[in-house]
């Protein structure tokens, strides 16, 4: 006879299985993350039992002949730099982000234009009617597009519908999507693996590219959480702030490329538009000469980007002062401050201190220090930092300025954007210097507050 099925508990954040429920989930510590999960003893996915028979395997050289990667591009240029040059057929692609922040939007504007260029596509939504998408491939101007649309959640239809005809299919949402041998509600963590282990199992056989949606959590984890992301092969981020314009597509991890990269979107009345000079866009509204404005030259992937960083400080109005950051590193700013102000002798700690990359822009490298730094010093020190100036820089706690990767290709930016002057780390190997840029090196944090006095 069959053993009974085991309950047990699952967080829905981090994946964490417990034997008990609780509040608070012990792994990561969110709160009312811990659902019941009922659990057969022998799991019966549609293809999860392993099958009786055995086959030796067939070991094969290092060196033998492997046919070089082919890659299937949509035309949407942003969109292929970030999967590496096209999405590899037969592989799986995560795209993760916030609900509204235009996932479906992407994808719907790039399936589109690839079946408009031949490639056979099928659009499978579990979130909206086939309607809605008719109705949002109009907005976009694409409802010429041979592409074929189905809502559908249950994953044995989709399997069903797969078959080698097909080059490349979207799952839309992997929240909505289930497997009916699974108890749980669609979206909980069982569901969303099985689900995705079922589909990509079967789009592997077939050669077909998966894209699958995901929506994120709070705190930016995908849902049904990271499960799902050694799963694939490529996991892209879609972020951005819903009250900018500007998306930005990420990857986070890729098989078949580099990581880092990023794709820049702006989101318009006709869906998403490519912006090919991100640097130029991100500069455009800047007002020059505003104390607390620094512009850092930043590195994504293998493109240089130029954002401007936004400081403010003010007399802190209660006992602990306030530290408030959008875009950045809350815990790297903490630790900009406190160097300041034991290394340079700047007064902070009685200050309320925000920080803003503009334009929705969130920078992850520490090589935006040094532009920190600057803007923090022109906010408290109330004097603007030269417009044409651009900042890099790694600080440490004993407030030496470190060189970073890249300085070239971030200086040759800086003066394709009209940008004149550079502070850079004094240790910087520079193969060549840009001739309009004027370099002023620092080595140490109080360099860069001299630098910035006079
Ligand atoms: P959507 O792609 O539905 O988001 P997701 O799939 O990530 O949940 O994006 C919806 C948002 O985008 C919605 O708020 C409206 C906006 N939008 C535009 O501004 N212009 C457009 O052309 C379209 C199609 C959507
Ligand atoms: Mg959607």
């Amino acid at each position: 006879m069959a053993k009974a099925s085991k309950v047990s508990y699952v967080c829905q954040n981090c994946g964490n299985v417990t034997s008990r429920w609780a509040g608070k989930c012990e792994a990561c510590n969110e709160w009312n993350t811990i659902i019941e999960s009922v659990e057969d003893a022998v799991p019966k996915g549609l293809g999860l039992v392993s099958s009786k028979k055995s086959n030796k395997l067939q070991l094969q050289d290092l060196q033998q002949e492997t046919k070089p990667l082919s890659r299937l591009k949509t035309g949407i240029n942003e969109f292929d730099r970030v999967t590496g040059g096209g999405c590899v057929p037969g592989s799986a692609l995560l795209i993760g982000g916030d609900p509204g922040i235009g996932k479906s939007t992407l994808l719907l504007q790039a399936v589109c234009k690839l079946a408009m260029a031949g490639s056979s596509c099928v659009y499978i939504s579990g979130e909206e009617a086939v309607d809605q998408i008719r109705m949002r491939a109009k907005r976009l101007g694409m409802e010429a597009a041979p592409l074929a649309l189905a809502g559908a959640s249950n994953v044995r239809d989709i399997i069903a519908s797969m078959d080698s005809g097909i080059d490349l299919m979207v799952i839309d949402s992997i929240q909505t999507i289930f497997v009916d041998t699974v108890e749980s509600a669609p979206g909980t963590v069982s569901q969303v693996r099985t689900s995705a282990l079922e589909l990509i199992r079967n789009a592997k056989k077939h050669n077909i590219i998966l894209l699958i949606v995901g929506h994120v959590t709070k705190d930016g984890q995908i849902a049904g959480p990271r499960v799902l992301e050694h799963m694939v092969d490529t996991v892209l981020y879609f972020e951005g702030d819903r009250g900018h314009q500007f998306r930005i597509l990420r990857t986070v991890k890729n098989r078949f490329g580099a990581t880092d990269e990023i794709g820049v979107f702006e989101m318009a009345g006709q869906g998403l538009n490519e912006v090919e000079n991100p640097s130029a866009v991100f500069l455009s509204n800047r007002s020059e000469n505003v104390p607390g404005n620094a512009i850092f030259a930043g590195m994504e992937g293998t493109r240089p980007v130029l954002v401007e960083v936004q400081a403010l400080s003010v007399d802190a109005a209660y006992g602990t002062p306030r530290r408030s950051v959008v875009g950045w590193d809350q815990a790297r700013l903490s630790m900009i401050l406190a160097v300041l102000e034991a290394r340079g002798g700047l007064h902070l700690s009685g200050c309320d201190v925000f920080l803003n990359i503009a334009g929705g822009m969130r920078i992850q490298e520490p090589a935006a220090d040094a532009a920190v730094a600057a803007a923090l010093i022109s906010a408290l020190r109330n004097r603007s930092v030269p417009s044409e100036t651009i900042c890099i820089g790694e600080i440490g706690l004993s407030g030496e300025v470190r060189p970073v990767a890249q300085t070239d290709l971030r200086l040759k930016e800086a003066e394709k954007l009209g940008f004149s002057q550079a502070i850079i780390p004094a240790g910087s190997k520079l193969n060549s210097v840009p001739k309009g840029i004027k370099i002023l090196k620092v080595s140490t944090v109080q360099d860069l507050i001299q630098l910035l006095q006079d």
